[in-house]
């Protein structure tokens, strides 16, 4: 419930406690360049994807999962754009959620990037409860996935997602470092509730 000095435990300034699993996410950037995803906890991540609602299960989402030292990971990682090519890099799994924007037929999928992004929120949950972290990223080459994985105009790649062991602040390059120790904010919760009774 409280933010503490550790760089590694950032847990959420709460007015109740939450389930540990969400008190504890937060998106690092620093993460063990030796750390390694076992294929379980990749199974798990993509899994807990899988199961994840969907309007009329339609389940609208695919994925492309590369852990590092595979040509899979290195071209997700030449498909990011600006700084988050200084640290994605030792990630131990890079995946890309693609939404599925329409049918075959041409037909638009309109809940699509809602339901994708319920399946990578259900994969950082699980991340944590395999003991690694998760960050996601939108600056990414959309385009350059594309091309390189055959995905056609109806797939969207819309973030990528860092997956790893989270290490010291002081390992990222200075900027980075300092972004990493600053507090996480929120708005109040009297700014995001329109209304409540
Ligand atoms: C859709 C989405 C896109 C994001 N894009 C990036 C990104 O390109 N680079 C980056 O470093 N962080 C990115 N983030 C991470 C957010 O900045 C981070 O989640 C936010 O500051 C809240 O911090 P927390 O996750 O530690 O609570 C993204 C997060 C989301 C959900």
């Amino acid at each position: 419930m409280t933010i503490t000095n550790s760089s590694t435990v950032r847990s959420s300034e709460t007015e109740v406690p939450l389930v540990e699993l969400l008190d504890e996410r937060w998106s690092p950037r620093s993460f063990d360049a030796a750390a390694e995803i076992t294929d379980a906890q990749l199974t798990a991540l993509l899994e807990a994807a899988r199961w994840a609602p969907s309007a009329s299960n339609m389940q609208p989402r695919r994925f492309i999962a590369g852990r590092r030292g595979t040509k899979t990971f290195d071209t997700i990682l030449a498909n990011l754009m600006g700084f988050n090519t200084l640290w994605a890099g030792n990630a131990a799994a890079l995946v890309v959620a693609v939404a599925e924007t329409a049918t075959d037929e041409g037909e638009e999928r309109r809940w699509a990037q809602y339901d994708l992004g319920l399946a990578v929120s259900a994969m950082t949950v699980q991340a944590h409860a395999e003991g690694l972290h998760a960050h996601q990223m939108a600056g990414i080459e959309a385009d350059g996935i594309r091309t390189a994985f055959d995905l056609t105009e109806r797939f969207l790649p819309v973030t990528v997602t860092a997956f790893g062991v989270v290490d010291e602040a002081g390992k990222l390059p200075e900027k980075l470092a300092e972004r990493e120790t600053l507090p996480r904010t929120r708005l109040a919760l009297d700014e995001l509730v329109v209304a409540r009774d």
